[in-house]
């Protein structure tokens, strides 16, 4: 079969870029197919003020590729110091889209982040009035919680608590890996959303575990099994608005990941969009690609679709990627599915 279907250009409302070295390798990859991202500013020290979004927007803009046109949507990294004024000044001029939260030791370079959620409480009060969005890590550190349950407690125990005690307080869930999450977010009001990345709707936990160890799909919220991935795939493709794409293109030098203690986060970035087509496809829903992959986020957010468009061309035979992108530290491995991948994005 070949077809082609040509949509509103893509956003990616959940991707780390990195800085310096990485920044300059891997930027080119999302630019190729996305028109705007959210920025995640879990960067060593991370992304907690104004001035700092600025100053990281403005190098993510020195290091586009001549001529490319990419709008970095830049978060601040909640910690319980950050200042409700500078929040909301920060969002008044437009800088910043979104503030993140991740509990305290959660995810990569998250030590910076809440413990006690009392003192963030006056900032998400601010947000709600001036309707900024909140980006959550929903899982819980608790070392006595399972890995692999640490969504689902999320939710009871922080999540829903938080958006009670804040009521319009706009919140994004992100990365979403549990038919729990996904329920949740389908029960709530308006004001909940979740983003869903790509190699969530791939793997399930035996592709991280059976058969060898395979550090590059290990990432956080780590991959639970085969149903909730059905859950995640009915979700994304299933139309409902509150579900949109959010890659979390997340790269690390392969040295890192292939390692003793292995960094969390899957590098999607090349392949994400193509590989979205084929999973569409195979669901036999690829006319609802376009609300997942360019018109909830923004409808969500409350920023206007992309105008330009993109074509997506499916190949008779299959697709080659890069099995990895060159940085001047190393190397950084590109998601492997794992199947053949047949659509070109131009
Ligand atoms: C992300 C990273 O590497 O920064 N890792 C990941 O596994 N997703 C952090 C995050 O989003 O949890
Ligand atoms: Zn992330």
């Amino acid at each position: 079969m070949s077809a082609t279907l040509t949509i509103r250009r893509p956003d990616d409302w959940h991707l780390h870029l990195r800085d310096g070295a990485m920044l300059a390798a891997v930027l080119p990859e999302s630019a190729r197919h996305f028109a705007r991202a959210i920025i995640m500013p879990n960067l060593v020290p991370p992304v907690t003020t104004g001035a700092q979004a600025a100053a990281y927007r403005d190098r993510i803009r020195a290091a586009l590729p001549e001529g490319a046109r990419f709008e970095p949507l830049m978060t601040l990294y909640l910690t319980e110091e950050t200042d409700p004024d500078d929040v909301a000044s920060a969002a008044r001029t437009g800088l910043v889209k979104a503030v993140k939260l991740y509990p305290a030791g959660a995810t990569t370079n998250s030590a910076s982040g809440v413990r006690d959620f009392e003192r963030i409480r006056a900032v998400l009060e601010r947000m709600a009035e001036i309707g900024l969005p909140l980006c959550v890590h929903g899982e819980v550190t608790d070392p006595d919680i399972d890995i692999f349950d640490r969504e689902a407690v999320f939710i009871d125990r922080v999540l829903d608590p938080l958006r009670r005690a804040t009521p319009g307080l706009r919140v994004v869930m992100e990365h979403v890996t549990t038919s729990q999450a996904v329920d949740y977010v389908t029960s709530a009001d308006r004001d909940l959303a979740a983003t869903i990345t790509v190699h969530h709707l791939v793997i399930n936990r035996n592709h991280i575990l059976a058969g060898g160890i395979r550090p590059h799909y290990y990432c956080l919220p780590v991959a639970k099994r085969e149903t909730h991935r059905r859950a995640l795939v009915a979700a994304a493709t299933g139309g409902d608005a509150r579900f949109f794409l959010g890659t979390d293109s997340a790269p690390h030098l392969d040295a890192a990941k292939e390692s003793a203690c292995g960094c969390a986060g899957c590098f999607t970035a090349p392949i994400a969009v193509p590989l979205l087509a084929e999973i569409f496809e195979r669901e036999g829903a690829l006319d609802r690609l376009e609300a997942f992959a360019s018109l909830n986020g923004p409808a969500f957010y409350g920023l206007p679709t992309n105008e330009d468009r993109l074509t997506l061309t499916r190949a008779p035979t299959p697709v080659t990627f890069p099995a990895k992108i060159e940085t001047a530290h190393g190397p950084v491995t590109v998601f492997d599915p794992g199947f053949p991948v047949h659509w070109h994005a131009s």
